[in-house]
């Protein structure tokens, strides 16, 4: 079964695939652009990004001698900031600390900014051809169905049994190409609806096809979905300075103090939050930078909180009467504050 398994995905994928940019390399670094890209965003999402990073950044040294400031530029759109910050980390360590060359090795990669268990796979067996089977959401829902397991998924156990078969499935032969058509498979044959089953090279063995479990499989547990939430808190700063407000009425973090805030009902970008800006808070000509996110998970809401840093030294919140300045240290000392605004207190403390 398994070599049958992986041979017949692997036909299949010769004349299925997409022919996409980061397929003709064996580039570590264009692998790990395009996968960290791909963890965040589809395939045709993604291409941009992709494309916009490479140009800019044609090599690692190149992306390890940007600022933060412009990796998060580009990263603008794709959300979850600290993955970007992230890459920027993993850039300067491999420049630093490894001669600018991923390593070969699975210790030294997972100690890696940014690099878990699929990142990690990912780059061993597409830049260098080595044993590592990746799993991803397409790899779960391919393995449910194909071999009927009706385990929930996202349980520590699942996650072994998942990655355990996963791995002894592996072509250790073609681990790249096993790895890349185990993925298109999952995205383009055996997808989350309508899956093709008509037309499938696994129908003779696919468990979830004869048992007419395909729609059960995976299995994912389903908790009642959180009310989502987007934060963008305005950090103004006038030297030692800074604008706070205090959080009025019901629900969460009554009381506390908070720095002034646009809640929005999607991530904002520069653009958007600079409009709101100036719709709440009067005209500003300032650049807004997007300094730390900070996600906060509470029983019934999930907290997307972004601290926008606000460059401009003169602007006032007037027509905002609750609106006040305090000193940088008298802020924590002084006022009662959410944990996600100290977590920001102590960002901010260590990059300042
Ligand atoms: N999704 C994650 N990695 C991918 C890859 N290398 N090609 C296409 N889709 C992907
Ligand atoms: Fe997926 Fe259907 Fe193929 Fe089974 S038969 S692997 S469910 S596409």
């Amino acid at each position: 079964m398994k070599i049958s398994f992986s041979k017949l995905l692997q036909k299949w994928f010769d004349q299925a695939k997409r022919e996409l940019p980061w397929r003709d390399t064996n580039d570590a670094y264009r692998i790990w652009l395009s996968e960290v890209i791909l963890q965040q965003t589809r395939v045709s999402q993604g291409l941009p990004y992709y494309l916009r990073f490479l140009s800019n950044y044609p090599t690692i040294q190149a992306f390890a001698a940007a600022s933060e400031e412009e990796i998060l530029q580009l990263w603008q759109g794709l959300g979850y900031y600290s993955r970007g910050r992230n890459m920027l980390k993993c850039a300067k360590r491999l420049v630093d600390e490894f001669d600018g060359e991923f390593p070969k090795d699975w210790k030294a990669m997972r100690s890696l900014p940014g690099i878990g268990d699929y990142t990690a796979s990912a780059i061993l067996s597409f830049a260098y051809d080595l044993p590592h089977a990746v799993v991803d959401g397409n790899v779960y829902r391919v393995l449910a169905r194909v071999y009927g397991i009706d385990m929930v998924i996202n349980t520590p156990a699942a996650t072994r049994h998942f990655k355990q078969l996963a791995q002894e499935l592996l072509d250790t032969s073609n681990p790249a190409n096993h790895n890349q058509a185990i993925m298109e498979f999952g995205a383009l044959q055996c997808t989350p609806t309508n899956p093709n089953c008509a037309i499938c090279p696994l129908q003779q063995s696919c468990i979830a096809l004869r048992t007419n479990t395909i729609d059960k499989l995976p299995v994912k547990k389903r908790p009642k979905p959180r009310r989502k939430r987007y934060f963008n808190y305005l950090v103004l700063q006038r030297n030692n300075d800074i604008f706070i407000r205090q959080r009025k009425g019901k629900g969460i973090w009554e009381n506390l103090y908070e720095f002034p805030l646009i809640e929005s009902e999607k991530p904002l970008n520069t653009n958007n939050l600079s409009k709101q800006f100036k719709q709440h808070f009067g005209p500003i000509n300032a650049s807004f930078t997007p300094d730390y996110e900070s996600k906060h998970v509470l029983s019934h809401q999930e907290i997307y909180a972004v601290f926008w840093l606000v460059d401009d030294a003169t602007f006032r919140f007037t027509g905002n009467s609750d609106i006040f300045e305090v000193g940088f240290e008298e802020l924590e000392l002084k006022y009662a504050l959410p944990v996600l605004i100290s977590r920001f207190l102590e960002h901010h403390r260590k990059n300042t």
